[in-house]
């Protein structure tokens, strides 16, 4: 791995508007649409007030003199608030695998920003953090994108409720950006992380909270920043913006052709294929289109690693909402499609469970999951007790992480440490499927794979190891 020289340089002054532009958001890093390592590129991101500016971005090989990828940004007008901004998409194609790039963002032909990214790899190896529940606006927030940025990831991988309230634009910009594209490494700031590495993010509740446009024009900007993998099919029920609709086709006109396809996605990173979904409560987890789709995408994967990413855990022991078990319905088709590990948010705090099989419950015609009003799912659960990560490894069942603690607010502070907390009744609805729960401390998850081993870490802000477990195939 190559030491992470950030060389952000935000000539941008924002005193003279006149003859420059105020740069809101630096230039950052999305993955692109691409999903399997058969074809590889990234976006390059910046948002700048509303006068428009000649830029360019140019991309070499790091470390050799190599012809540059050269790419002309596309430009999207948002008038959003009252106010106008222009957010830059640049599209770096036709990259190699395993290769280290510098990219450099022009304004009239000199440099504005530059920074160095790695590619994919197609190796047996990966190394990537995880976190749900961030863009609140805490130091816990700084402090945790100072440790990840520390650890290195090649990816970063948010389990949704990007940003509070209501995934609105501007909270983009005060609550998430500064944060993870912060000038310098700096505990008490963030870091400049997503200058370098690529976020992959799918949305929660508190993402799509704003969809009616009526009332948030600046809303499901989850759309407008991020740019992932456009393979899954676009399901009846979605996200679907409301009120006004002038707004809603600006905002339609705005976000092509992204929205809504990316609420739902996969992509392959060395020995690992990740499926990341929508779980919030339009959405039907059985719909017939995904499981086709999932039939196919995690069905057919070659990966060493299967790894589903949602937002609302279907297995969680804690107070906080625990009644939003929809997502369980998904569990017996994930497990007939051998997927090892489920990495969820929404509840904030860290929660690991026992490896596990879940046979929902059925409704007297035998044909039809029974899903209650509250949300809650009961069946018949079978727990692997021997697997304990350490020297019982091999899992039988699913793994199912809770890792919300992400920078917002901890919920059941006082749940770690007292499992008597942990239960919940009736055992058709809980059995002791929770082995660790860090309720008092904000975390991260790091994920190393090395061909048949996946090492699961949980750090707090300071690197300290709260918990680990290491999985073998
Ligand atoms: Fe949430």
């Amino acid at each position: 791995m190559i030491s992470r020289v950030t060389i952000l340089i935000q000539l941008l002054a924002c005193t003279v508007p006149a003859f420059a532009q105020q740069l809101l958001v630096p230039p950052y890093l999305q993955p692109g649409n691409a999903s399997s390592l058969t074809k590889e590129q990234k976006v390059i991101i910046w948002q700048t007030d509303s006068i428009p500016g000649n830029f360019s971005v140019e991309c070499t090989v790091y470390g050799q003199s190599s012809k540059p990828i050269k790419a002309k940004p596309s430009i999207t007008k948002l008038t959003l608030l009252n106010k106008t901004t222009l957010l830059y998409r640049a599209t770096l194609t036709g990259l190699k695998t395993d290769q280290t790039y510098r990219y450099k963002v022009l304004l009239n032909g000199k440099p504005v920003a530059e920074n160095i990214f790695e590619t994919r790899t197609k190796k047996p190896a990966t190394r990537f953090a995880v976190f749900g529940d961030c863009g609140a606006g805490t130091p816990e927030q700084a402090e945790l994108a100072f440790q990840v940025y520390q650890q290195k990831p090649q990816f970063v991988l948010v389990t949704g409720d990007i940003v509070y309230n209501n995934g609105r634009e501007l909270e983009y910009r005060n609550r998430f950006f500064p944060y993870y594209t912060a000038p310098e490494p700096a505990p008490g700031k963030g870091a400049p992380l997503m200058n370098s590495v690529p976020f992959y993010m799918l949305p929660g509740n508190h993402d799509t909270y704003s969809a009616n446009l009526g009332k948030y024009p600046d809303g499901l900007a989850y759309f407008y920043y991020t740019d992932l993998p456009r393979n899954a099919p676009v399901t009846e029920l979605t996200v679907t913006p409301t009120g006004d609709a002038q707004r809603i086709n600006s905002f339609k006109k705005n976000t092509a052709p992204r929205f809504p396809g990316t609420a739902n996605y996969s992509f392959d990173h060395g020995n690992v294929h990740i499926t990341c979904l929508d779980a919030n409560d339009y959405v039907n987890p059985l719909d017939p289109l995904l499981v086709e789709w999932l039939r196919n995408d995690i069905g057919t994967s070659k990966a060493d690693w299967k790894i589903v990413a949602y937002h609302h855990p279907g297995f969680n022991s804690s107070k906080a909402h625990y009644n939003q078990q929809w997502m369980r319905l998904l569990s017996p088709l994930l497990e007939e499609l051998g997927v090892n590990l489920v990495l969820t948010g929404h509840v904030h705090n860290y929660q690991r469970s026992v490896p596990l099989k879940f046979a929902p419950k059925k409704d007297e015609t035998g044909t039809r999951y029974v899903v209650s009003n509250e949300g809650r799912v009961d069946g018949v659960f079978t727990l692997d007790t021997a697997f304990d990560g350490v020297t019982r490894t091999k899992p039988d069942g699913i793994i199912y992480i809770v890792t919300g603690a992400g920078g917002a607010s901890l919920y059941d502070k006082e749940f770690g440490s007292n499992p008597e907390l942990w239960k919940h009744d009736p055992p058709e609805n809980w059995v002791p499927f929770t082995v660790k729960m860090i309720t008092d401390k904000h975390s991260f998850t790091l994920i190393e794979t090395n061909g048949k081993l996946l090492t699961l870490k949980q750090l707090d802000a300071a690197g300290n190891l709260l918990d680990e477990i290491k999985i073998t195939r």
